[in-house]
């Protein structure tokens, strides 16, 4: 628990400095969900593209159409969310928390898709690299984990710090495992 209480404040201080993790990312290499998809649809293997097509990552341009969104982008002088590269950083993967976009190839209306959070794609999305975990890693799929602190911080405009209780009683703004297990994709146990 204090473990991992050190980690994301290791990992708050990394995002406020300019975040490693973000900037290590090599842009060029994003893919886009399309080329995820492909092998990550079928239900018996756990069915990740449907589960990423219905939680809020996948509507997270879309999101930026709303009333709220247009309210909060108001109060920092920004007329339309959509086309605002400081809303898009954390809304886009195509953006890689940047205020232009990255990469061309991939929609900006994808949102938050699966490399936002697993890492550029380019060259570990071959089956005989996907199938070991140790090839994967060292082809660029990432630590997920350690990616939603990278946008679920106070620097989001609708940041509510209360958003999540914890065990003890106490508020926060994010909490991996109740955040997690809303988005959760497993590959079934065979
Ligand atoms: C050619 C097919 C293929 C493509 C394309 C593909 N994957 Fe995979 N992926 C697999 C297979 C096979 C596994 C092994 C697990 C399984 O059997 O489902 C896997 C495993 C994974 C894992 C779990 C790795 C681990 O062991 O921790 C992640 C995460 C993942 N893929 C993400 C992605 C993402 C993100 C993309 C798109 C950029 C992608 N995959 C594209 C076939 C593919
Ligand atoms: C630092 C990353 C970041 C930036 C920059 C950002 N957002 Fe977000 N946004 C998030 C995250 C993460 C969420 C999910 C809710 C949460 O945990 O704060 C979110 C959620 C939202 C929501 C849904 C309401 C909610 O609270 O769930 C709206 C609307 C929104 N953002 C609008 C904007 C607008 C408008 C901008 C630009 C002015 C913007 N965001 C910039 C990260 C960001
Ligand atoms: C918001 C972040 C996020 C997004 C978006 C996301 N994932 Fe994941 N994914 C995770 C996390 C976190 C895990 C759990 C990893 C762990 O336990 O180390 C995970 C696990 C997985 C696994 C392995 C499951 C297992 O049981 O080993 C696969 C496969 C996977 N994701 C594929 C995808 C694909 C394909 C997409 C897009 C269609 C996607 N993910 C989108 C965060 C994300
Ligand atoms: C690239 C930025 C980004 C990353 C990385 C990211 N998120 Fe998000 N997340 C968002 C945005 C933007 C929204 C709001 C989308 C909307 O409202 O449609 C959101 C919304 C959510 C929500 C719904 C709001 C809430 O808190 O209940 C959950 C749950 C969530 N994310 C979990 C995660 C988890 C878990 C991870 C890491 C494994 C993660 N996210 C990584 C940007 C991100």
């Amino acid at each position: 628990m204090k473990k991992e209480y050190l980690m994301v404040l290791a990992l708050a201080a990394a995002v406020a400095g300019g975040s490693a993790l973000a900037a290590d990312r090599d842009a060029s290499l994003y893919v886009g969900v399309k080329s995820c998809k492909m092998c990550h649809k079928k239900p018996e293997n756990g069915e990740q593209f449907a589960k990423w097509e219905a939680s809020p990552h996948a509507k997270a341009f879309e999101v930026l159409a709303s009333p709220e969104a247009k309210e909060a982008a108001k109060k920092l002088g920004i007329d339309d969310p959509q086309k605002s590269g400081k809303c898009l950083s954390c809304h886009a993967t195509a953006y890689n928390w940047t205020e232009t976009i990255q990469n061309a190839e991939i929609p900006v209306e994808e949102g938050v898709s699966c490399e936002a959070c697993h890492g550029p794609g380019k060259n570990y999305k071959k089956r005989e690299t996907m199938k070991s975990k140790e090839l994967a890693k060292a082809a660029g799929l990432l630590d997920a984990k350690q990616s939603c602190v990278l946008c679920h911080n106070a620097k989001s405009p609708t940041w509510k710090a209360d958003r999540y209780t914890l065990k003890d009683g106490s508020k926060a703004g994010f909490d991996f495992e109740q955040a997690y297990a809303k988005i959760k994709h497993p590959v079934p146990a065979k």
